[in-house]
């Protein structure tokens, strides 16, 4: 089976919509986040503090480059994972990348009350996703399947997924 890579903004449920395809398909998954506060003993809000996001950014290519050389693995990546064309291209080289969206609103909804995403802690979270939702959609869209989630549980949006790659168990 190809690698599926879960791209999309933060809180479109990319990490749980990651652990469902790994039940359904029994492949392992794992996530580029969840790599890069192994590597760096920090969590996320630390490094970006104190080490800045060039620093994460680095960090998580080249995590990505080192997850893209897998194979059948389920990989969820952070939101702005899609921001070096680079990371999309490694990704691709072995796997099929979908992009997970959902609105604004939802987004915000889905986000509130969670500390650890440091780009979301500002006064008016609803209009830093939008600012950020906009400069970014041109770096999700080089998805190779985009599909929204709103209204669906973990397990329906991973369903979908394996039907549209034509996964067979
Ligand atoms: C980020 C998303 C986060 C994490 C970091 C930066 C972003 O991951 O990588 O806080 O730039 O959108 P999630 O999308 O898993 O929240």
């Amino acid at each position: 089976m190809k690698n599926i890579i879960l791209t999309g903004f933060m809180g479109t449920g990319k990490t749980s919509v990651s652990r469902e395809l790994s039940r359904i398909t029994g492949f392992p998954s794992m996530d580029s986040d969840a790599e890069i506060v192994a590597r760096e003993k920090m969590s996320i809000n630390d490094i970006f503090a104190k080490k800045g996001e060039k620093f994460f950014r680095d960090v998580e290519t080249a995590i990505i480059k080192e997850i893209s050389k897998l194979h059948d693995v389920i990989i969820s990546t952070g939101g702005g994972a899609v921001l070096r064309v680079q990371n999309i291209e490694a990704l691709k080289t072995n796997g099929v990348v979908v992009c997970l969206t959902a609105s604004p609103e939802e987004i915000l909804r889905r986000t509130k009350g969670d500390s650890g995403r440091p780009l979301l802690q500002v006064e008016d979270p609803l209009s830093k996703i939008n600012e950020l939702l906009t400069k970014r959609m041109p770096y999700y869209e080089r998805a190779d399947i985009m599909l929204e989630t709103e209204g669906k549980t973990p397990r329906q949006i991973a369903e979908e997924i394996l039907k549209e790659i034509g996964w067979k168990p």
